[in-house]
């Protein structure tokens, strides 16, 4: 498929997914979401790709929802669309997922930024969710995703004040994994994806589900579906290479079997 607002590069085992609309700062309008959520299923579904970074490029990951776009939309219009339901595939992509942030991550770009796994920020980063400032409320997960990560008082300040964090802040209450200057954001975001990468890739999907089951289940259900998950492991190809590469002192081959 041919992408106008997205450029997606592989580089196996990882790729690189650059939002690319740059004249209105990334504004995530309905071509782009689509465009974005089928190639991520394209790549969740290529098995030589086993780690990914998003990214807005070198100067802002996204202003949010196009409001061009929403302006005169009537609740009716939203509902039958439903924009920000179209995110799904992202929230479910099953292969490790980075985000690589500089400049602003607003409204809709903050809560994409959510939705991924890891989180490299540029020191001119910005998080926030300005949608009370258009008499609207984040719609794709901003107002539980950020209490669950940053905890309550943080996420009452961006939803209320509607004014951004900065990269340092977003740190300091657990939202970002680094700070690193503005051009070693994408860098930075790809040698963490192709650490990930190197790892057996089934051990990766079901660590990251077990984590993601943190945010949904209650603790007796998440540690059951953690359990299971640990044997089903012991199927493996890659559970038997692991341990007997680490006992024969060799580096471990992974084929995702
Ligand atoms: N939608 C559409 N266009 C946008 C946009 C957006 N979210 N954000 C910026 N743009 C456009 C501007 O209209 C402008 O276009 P023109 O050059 O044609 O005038 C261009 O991008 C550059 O923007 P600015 O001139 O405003 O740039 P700035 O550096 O002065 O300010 C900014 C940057 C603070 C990010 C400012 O653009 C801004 O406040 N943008 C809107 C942020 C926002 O409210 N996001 C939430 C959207 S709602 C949402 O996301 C809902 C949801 O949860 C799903």
């Amino acid at each position: 498929m041919a992408y106008e607002h997205i450029l997606v590069e592989i580089e196996a085992p990882i790729a690189t997914v650059t939002l690319n609309r740059p004249k209105v700062l990334n504004a995530l309008s309905p071509d782009l979401i689509h465009e974005l959520t089928s190639a991520l299923a394209d790549l969740d579904a290529d098995d030589s790709v086993r780690a990914v970074v998003l990214t807005g490029g070198a100067k802002v990951f996204a202003a949010g929802a196009d409001i061009g776009d929403m302006a005169d939309r009537s609740a009716v219009d939203q509902l039958s669309r439903d924009q920000t339901g179209r995110w799904a595939p992202l929230a479910g992509f099953s292969k490790p997922l980075i985000a690589a942030v500089n400049g602003y991550a607003l409204g809709g770009g903050c809560e994409v930024a959510l939705m991924c796994d890891m989180i490299v920020a540029g020191e001119t980063a910005r998080f926030g969710q300005p949608e009370i400032n258009l008499g609207i409320i984040p719609g794709a997960g901003g107002t539980q995703r950020w209490p669950r990560t940053a905890g309550k008082y943080a996420a009452m300040e961006v939803m209320l004040t509607g004014a951004p964090l900065t990269a340092q802040r977003a740190h300091e209450l657990g939202i970002v994994n680094k700070v690193v200057p503005a051009e070693m954001t994408i860098p930075v975001a790809e040698r963490m994806a192709r650490q990930v990468a190197e790892k057996p890739p089934l051990a990766a999907r079901m660590a990251k589900e077990a984590v993601l089951k943190a945010f949904e289940a209650p603790l007796a259900e998440g540690l059951a579906s953690e359990r299971k998950s640990f044997y089903f492991l012991f199927a493996t190809e890659d559970q038997k290479e692991g341990m007997h590469a680490f006992l024969e002192k060799r580096k471990g081959v992974f084929k995702g079997r």
